[in-house]
């Protein structure tokens, strides 16, 4: 099985989880890419998404799904993203595909996150992705500086801005081991939009396609 074969297993999964006749929040990327082709037959039964990404609207609408601002839709009951890393706690590395305010702000806002992933994502410790971090533009120097003394090397995401108009951070050479501190001192940095470690808010769910089939895990208490 190739890695996108693994994806769309898992993306297909995650069909089940849908609540019909209730607004869902979609996330972004290749993975999520496949979830929304799979959502066509079952598109009758999704009154509206609130989506994470220019990208992804694109798409849904192009199936269909009225795509509709969170402001105007609540608390979701459903979000369905990728990622780009995930440890045994179902924290994760997002923003691989530079959308991850969006991405955190209606994971926040949903009771239940499936994050959907080929199972080379899961890792022992996270870190090894480059952490991106988004910043108000003027900031950019001052975060880098600051993200150096916690010991990464932050790297200008070039010809990049985000859909809010800003830049991205990626951050090499961490090896995280305590997601939950880390990602509170990177939110203390002023200037920092969002970083995209979400270990506050993790996933309530990983489903993880590969060749050995398909995995559903919870979060490891230990
Ligand atoms: C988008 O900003 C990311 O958070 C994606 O969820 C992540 O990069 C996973 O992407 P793929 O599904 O393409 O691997």
């Amino acid at each position: 099985m190739t890695q996108d074969e693994g994806k769309r297993e898992a993306a297909r999964a995650a069909l089940k989880y849908l609540r019909p006749g209730e607004p869902i929040g979609i996330g972004t990327g290749s993975t999520v890419n496949h979830f929304i082709d799979l959502l066509a037959p079952h598109k009758l039964d999704i009154p509206a998404a609130v989506s994470s990404s220019e990208a992804s609207t694109a798409r849904l609408k192009a199936l269909g799904i009225p795509v509709v601002d969170l402001n105007d839709a609540g608390t979701l009951s459903l979000y369905v993203d990728g990622a780009d890393e995930a440890n045994r706690h179902l924290q994760l590395i997002k923003g691989g595909g530079g959308a991850l305010t969006r991405e955190k702000i209606i994971a926040a806002a949903s009771r239940m996150f499936v994050c959907i992933a080929d199972d080379s994502k899961l890792v022992q410790a996270l870190g090894r992705f480059p952490l991106p971090v988004e910043v108000v533009p003027m900031a950019r120097s001052y975060v880098a500086r600051e993200l150096v003394r916690l010991g990464g090397s932050p790297e200008l995401r070039k010809g990049f801005t985000t859909d809010n108009g800003n830049p991205i951070l990626d951050v090499h050479g961490l090896r995280i081991e305590k997601p939950i501190e880390f990602e509170t001192r990177i939110n203390q940095i002023a200037g920092v939009v969002t970083v995209g470690l979400f270990a506050h808010r993790a996933a309530d769910l990983l489903i993880l396609g590969g060749a050995g089939g398909v995995r559903e895990l919870k979060a490891a208490t230990s």
